[in-house]
């Protein structure tokens, strides 16, 4: 039997990370076609800082996270997908993930190959099928295609700038600090530019002989906006998909005719996996890069689950490198 109740963070309001506190409540009992998962590790992203400061609204009072693996403890009514003792991971909620277990319906996860362990899959599971959807579907990166994919040596970005190296594509990436360039060279990418002291799209133009590149990959939003566009080649590929430094500012499509007929899109990973059979082949796909060699799942730091606040302070003050796990 599962202990009463557990640990887990609430928020009762938007706000810093002061709002976080760590609360002792119920072991959530899974309802009709849910699962409840003993976490063993628990994904922290950006989009939870979007949640926890209302920028993504969320209704109160509620838990936060939505991201972690672990394995069954409970299965609801009518749960077909999985039995208790299966190894699991989840990518897409419900928020609460920040706790020693969790809710979620059978169809937002995905069961664990033996061969991938559990920290690797809460680092991995959101941002690791994020970068499959940006390179796989969103844009087709293929051999020869130069791009550029800014916070190069954040979660995502180690897996995406990977990934696409491993395609044939010719990755550009831009980074905050020495310290992460040098990590994003060794994770995929062949040039890094330091965007808060270069000139984005001139050192673009520079690398691929003036020619710009075939996708601008965007996760930091209003302070690169300008960047990706005039980095972008004729007929190229504006994915703003992140909003780390703020929300992108409204955008005249003539902007994009100046640009030479560029074309714009804003995903969210919720689209890509909405069913469980995309998302199966997402995760699947994620699997076998990482099984393969060719994704390096970088875990940069681990806090433990009463550091939330420090974690979040250090993601959101790019404190961090690669992916940041929270320890149940
Ligand atoms: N749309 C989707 O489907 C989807 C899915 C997953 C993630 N995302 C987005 O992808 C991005 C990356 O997520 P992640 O969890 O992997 O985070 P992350 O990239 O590890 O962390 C964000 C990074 O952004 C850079 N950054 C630049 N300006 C910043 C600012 N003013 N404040 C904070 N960070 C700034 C920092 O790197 P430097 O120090 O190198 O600048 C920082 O480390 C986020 O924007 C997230 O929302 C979108």
């Amino acid at each position: 039997m599962p202990d009463a109740t557990m640990r887990a963070v609430r928020l009762d309001r938007a706000g810093g990370p002061e709002v976080l506190e760590i609360a002792t409540v119920p072991v959530p009992e899974p309802g009709p076609g849910q699962v409840r998962i003993r976490h063993h590790a628990i994904g922290l992203n950006f989009i939870d800082i979007y949640q926890r400061d209302g920028l993504y609204p969320l209704t109160y009072p509620t838990g936060l996270g939505l991201e972690a693996a672990g394995v069954v403890e409970a299965v609801g009514e009518g749960v077909t997908r999985f039995a208790v003792g299966d190894r699991i991971a989840y990518a897409n909620g419900p928020p609460g993930a920040y706790a020693e277990a969790h809710v979620v319906h059978q169809d937002r996860a995905v069961r664990l190959p033996g061969d991938i362990a559990f920290e690797t899959a809460a680092a991995a599971m959101l941002k690791g099928m994020t970068a499959e959807y940006l390179v796989q579907r969103v844009f087709h990166v293929k051999q020869g295609d130069a791009i550029l994919v800014h916070a190069a040596a954040g979660g995502v970005g180690l897996i995406l700038c990977q990934w696409a190296q491993s395609l044939g594509a010719t990755v550009i990436g831009t980074v905050g600090s020495e310290a992460k360039a040098e990590l994003a060279r060794s994770h995929g990418c062949d040039h890094v530019i330091l965007y808060d002291r270069e000139d984005v799209a001139a050192q673009v133009r520079e690398i691929t002989a003036g020619e710009g590149v075939a996708v601008a990959y965007d996760s930091v939003g209003a302070a690169t906006l300008e960047a990706s566009l005039s980095s972008l080649h004729r007929r190229g590929m504006f994915v703003t998909y992140g909003n780390a430094s703020g929300p992108v500012p409204p955008l005249e499509p003539l902007r994009l005719s100046r640009g030479g007929s560029l074309f714009m899109t804003r995903p969210t990973l919720f689209d890509y996996v909405a069913t469980p059979e995309e998302l199966d082949a997402s995760a699947q796909a994620l699997f076998a890069v990482i099984r393969s060699g060719q994704v390096k799942i970088e875990i940069g730091q681990t806090f433990a689950l009463d550091q939330v606040r420090q974690a979040h302070e250090a993601l959101a003050g790019r404190k961090t490198v690669g992916s940041t796990l929270l320890a149940p």
